[in-house]
């Protein structure tokens, strides 16, 4: 089993610097690896993305560890992974349906805020915000990431029924996402975590969370949200996972 690792942006034999460690953990825990230039995917040169990537004699499974792609772009990856005999753990249609919220919030429903999305902000979801979260403070966040660093312009809405408020949030919001918009606009209820400090750069409100990563069903490991994981227990135990 190997692992997909974006190459360097200026050497294609060098990995992104970015996940070196991370690497060198993997393979002491008895992964493979292979690295692919992210900037021909997204460039929708497949192909060349992928020519440092080599085949494998049978199918052999491979999980993707790098930036975020767009479903299109995961499938194109997926499609000429398997070209090459390479199966990677995630299916298109699993990743999607992970990456964006709202395809898998019917699921955790009962676990997560309470959301709402739109393709826009216009009357009839300035009506609905203030229909189902009343004065109570909310965020904004696309089907995919938020702009979390630019907590008080871009991300935390204290009051759901003030238009102007809601409207100058996501108006700065669309405006800092720019082209990288993933689909459309998710409002969902602002839940009072512990507060641990605030951001040294950013100033936001940094609060207790937990990231979690699970394979074939299992809870691998649990890392504090805000500090770097240590990525060598987590390969040594994905590794007994996917035996
Ligand atoms: N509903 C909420 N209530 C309170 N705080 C929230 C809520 N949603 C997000 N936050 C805060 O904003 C941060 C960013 O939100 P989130 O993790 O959803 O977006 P992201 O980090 O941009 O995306 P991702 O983690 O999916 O890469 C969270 O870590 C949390 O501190
Ligand atoms: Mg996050």
């Amino acid at each position: 089993m190997r692992i997909i690792y974006c190459d360097s942006v200026i050497d294609d034999k060098i990995i992104e610097p970015d996940y070196h460690e991370e690497k060198d953990a993997a393979i002491n825990a008895g992964f493979g690896f292979s690295l692919f230039s992210f900037e021909q995917l997204i460039d929708g040169n497949i192909v060349k993305s992928l020519r440092n990537v080599p085949p494998a004699d049978e199918v052999e499974s491979a999980i993707y560890r790098g930036w975020m792609m767009t479903p299109s772009e995961y499938q194109s990856f997926y499609d000429e992974l398997l070209n090459k005999n390479i199966k990677l753990i995630n299916s298109p249609e699993e990743y999607k349906h992970c990456h964006y919220l709202p395809e898998s919030y019917s699921i955790i429903e009962s676990l997560t805020p309470k959301s709402y999305w739109f393709n826009k902000l216009d009357d009839q979801a300035i009506v609905k915000l203030k229909e189902q979260f009343g004065n109570q403070p909310i965020i904004v966040k696309d089907f995919v990431k938020s702009e979390k660093h630019h907590w008080q312009e871009a991300c935390f809405i204290p009051d759901a029924s003030n238009k102007d408020c809601v409207q100058a949030v996501v108006e700065r919001f669309l405006d800092l996402r720019g082209d990288a918009l993933n689909e459309g606009l998710v409002f969902r209820k602002f839940e009072e975590l512990e507060f641990l400090t605030t951001h040294s750069q950013s100033g936001m409100p940094l609060t207790k969370e937990f990231r979690m990563y699970f394979a074939n069903g299992k809870l691998v490991q649990t890392f504090d949200y805000w500090t770097r994981a240590i990525m060598a227990t987590w390969f040594q135990t994905l590794r007994c996972l996917m035996k």
